[in-house]
């Protein structure tokens, strides 16, 4: 039986970024009609009454009813390590990531987190991601096992790396080939389910398991390539002595065939100019990762400017390098690292990041990420009051606008009131 949803709705008509705020459309008491797990009808909420007379009706009162949030960029297996003090980069990879993610050889320990983290991001609101693993293929397992049980649009691949890593966390150029080939042909499609290649970043990839990769993506250009790109300059630094024949950090990827419409570059943040202009002219998506960007001091990404190229950019926790599994207090990170350069990001704006943008950068802005007729029916509510201090501030507010933001700034798991995948409760 089709249910109707009322509350408070935030939807977009096009790109905040792009055409301002005006594009958001919100309503103070809107509907959203849902069905056998898709939106079926977005409205106000008297109107779908009228038309939907038969319908359960489920009020949230003043809660807001969003698509739910899109995670872009993320590292299930660092989930039990999120919040490491102390080391940039490198560092942190040796110290702290590198050991945990040694430990995923163990099936058993692998399904534990992968339940662990899809509580967590759940519990948050995020109801799609698109997560790296480990090199070991029954990470893979684990974490499309645990998206599949829920019902969940999610995104994932085996994360290959051949060289400066430990023994025990290398794969080679022929079992990363071989892995991940059989590993897409096990889950891309499977359900929600999409494989996307994963080659973890140029330092830790042979060219020749680079090459392997692009291959293999050759081979299914509809899956999503992922990547690291320009995230911190120790690392740019590597990356130059690694391939000294390379232009820049992309041409690394470039040179191997992992430069195209479905690649998804994380970070990008120290980009040289012939590499914005080749990642807006093959329309690549990056994904900012504002908490990780400040938690591990790799820099400030420059929204504003490559907004203003054209570039398709989504937003993402990159938990564990991200020190937050919510993507409330991730639009807040952007938000202050856009502050720092002297840009102001609108709601509307940090809002869409989260949702149609970061589906958008996944390729599903057709099926999740905004409330449209037609898509699948992933939404959360949100409370706009959930703490003493949120609730003091909202009351102040004289706009949808300035009600919705002290959420996007203080918010965190508390403000989730509900959350739908393919309309079902969770
Ligand atoms: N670059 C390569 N691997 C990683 C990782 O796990 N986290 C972050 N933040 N950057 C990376
Ligand atoms: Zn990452």
């Amino acid at each position: 039986m089709a249910e109707l949803m009322i509350g408070q709705t935030l939807a977009f008509a096009g790109n905040p970024l792009l055409e301002g705020p005006g594009v958001a459309r919100h309503s103070a008491r809107g509907g959203v009609l849902i069905d056998a797990g898709r939106i079926i009808a977005v409205g106000e909420a008297d109107d779908l009454r009228r038309t939907h007379p038969q319908a359960h009706v489920t009020d949230y009162g003043a809660g807001l009813i969003s698509a739910g949030f899109v995670d872009a960029h993320l590292h299930y297996p660092q989930t039990a390590i999120i919040a490491s003090w102390g080391k940039r980069l490198i560092d942190w990879l040796n110290s702290y990531t590198f050991p945990e993610e040694m430990r995923f050889a163990d099936p058993a320990y692998a399904s534990e987190v992968a339940a662990r983290y899809f509580d967590l991001a759940l519990a948050h609101g995020t109801t799609s991601m698109c997560s790296y693993t480990t090199i070991h293929p029954e990470s893979v397992d684990a974490f499309f096992s645990a998206a599949q049980a829920r019902g969940m649009r999610a995104w994932a691949g085996k994360t290959c790396m051949d060289r400066n890593a430990p023994e025990g966390l290398r794969d080679t150029v022929q079992s990363a080939h071989d892995d991940s080939a059989r590993l897409l042909s096990k889950w891309h499609g499977v359900d929600r389910l999409s494989y996307v290649i994963t080659p973890r970043f140029s330092p830790t990839s042979s060219p020749e398991q680079l090459s392997a990769m692009g291959s293999l993506w050759a081979q299914h250009p509809d899956c999503l390539m992922q990547t690291h790109l320009s995230e911190q300059t120790d690392e740019i630094d590597w990356v130059r002595g690694l391939f000294p024949q390379a232009r820049d950090y992309l041409d690394t990827y470039e040179a191997h065939g992992l430069l195209g419409a479905n690649g998804v570059y994380g970070h990008a943040i120290h980009l040289e100019p012939r590499e914005r202009a080749r990642l807006a002219e093959v329309g690549a998506a990056l994904v900012h990762c504002p908490t990780s960007n400040t938690f591990i001091g790799s820099g400030l990404f420059d929204m504003a400017g490559l907004v203003a190229e054209g570039q398709r950019i989504g937003l993402a926790t990159d938990t564990g390098g991200g020190s937050s599994f919510s993507m409330l207090r991730t639009m807040a990170a952007a938000y202050e690292v856009a502050q720092l350069r002297h840009g102001s990001l609108h709601p509307s704006a940090l809002w869409w990041l989260a949702t149609a943008g970061s589906a958008a950068a996944l390729r599903a802005g057709d099926r999740i990420g905004n409330l449209v007729p037609g898509m699948e029916a992933d939404l959360v509510v949100i409370d706009l009051a959930s703490t003493p201090a949120i609730a003091q501030r909202a009351a102040r507010a004289g706009t949808f606008w300035e009600a919705l933001f002290p959420t996007i700034m203080m918010g965190d798991d508390r403000a989730i009131r509900d959350v739908r995948i393919a309309g079902r409760r969770v």
